[in-house]
């Protein structure tokens, strides 16, 4: 039976990726057999065998993932837009029937994925006469979420307004985890505690800048899939 989780962060560019190739380093290095997975992802770069989405290439550069790529994703967008803005643009808005299918396929191969969203919580993903949230998304793959922040200067807005949001549409959160955190700046310290005090959401790692590892113990790690 297959467990995973659902990165989200508080914004685009806080560390998704990055902080996905560190989990399933974790996980291989601690023998479990892991996937990854992204419903919809805007920016890809062209190859012969079409678009493939950069998170998807860093991932597969990072962790050696036995499927091939074009298994671990649904919709890639050439554009660097809002997915529900190159969906208008390039055709081929998403389908929920597609991306449930398609995640069904990559949680049969393995014990454990990670399953990584796109920008912030609140992603439109398809805006026509059909409309798909990112939300839309977590729930139909009844995932919980594990939300990706920074340490700097506006992170406790920047985070608590996130974690408000997935309360408000009932999104279970497993944690928070903080990225690119300098453990010597007392205001990054500060942060993190005025962050834990005002969401009530466990952080569950600190991540500095460059890490190569990720510093958790096994159970936590794994009690953060479901
Ligand atoms: N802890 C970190 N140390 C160094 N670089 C990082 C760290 N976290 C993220 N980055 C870099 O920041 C950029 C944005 O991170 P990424 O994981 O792609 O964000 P997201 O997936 O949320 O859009 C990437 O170039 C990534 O390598
Ligand atoms: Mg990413």
């Amino acid at each position: 039976m297959c467990k995973s989780v659902f990165i989200t962060a508080t914004g685009t560019d806080i560390g998704k990726t990055f902080i996905s190739g560190l989990l399933l380093k974790k996980l291989y290095a601690l023998g479990h057999k892991a996937g990854y997975y992204k419903a919809v992802l805007s920016g890809s770069v062209k190859t012969e065998k079409g678009l493939l989405p950069e998170d998807v290439n860093y991932i597969k550069n990072f962790v050696p993932l036995e499927c091939p790529p074009e298994t671990m994703f649904s919709y890639a967008y050439e554009q660097a837009l809002s997915p529900h803005l190159a969906a208008k643009l390039e055709g081929m808005p998403a389908r929920l029937e597609k991306i449930i299918q398609d995640y069904k396929k990559i949680s049969e191969q393995y014990t454990y994925v990670v399953v990584e969203g796109c920008g912030g919580a609140v992603c439109p993903i398809r805006y026509d006469q059909t409309k798909i949230f990112l939300t839309d998304i977590i729930r139909q793959l009844n995932l919980s979420v594990l939300v990706v922040a920074h340490t700097t200067l506006g992170t406790i807005n920047a985070t608590v307004l996130t974690i408000e949001y997935l309360k408000g549409q009932k999104i279970p959160i497993r944690g928070i985890l903080c990225n690119r955190y300098h453990p010597d700046n007392f205001m990054e310290q500060d942060n993190i505690h005025m962050i834990r005090e005002l969401t009530g959401i466990p952080i569950v790692a600190c991540v500095q800048a460059d890490a190569e590892d990720l510093q958790m113990n096994a159970e936590v790690l794994l009690s953060l899939f479901q």
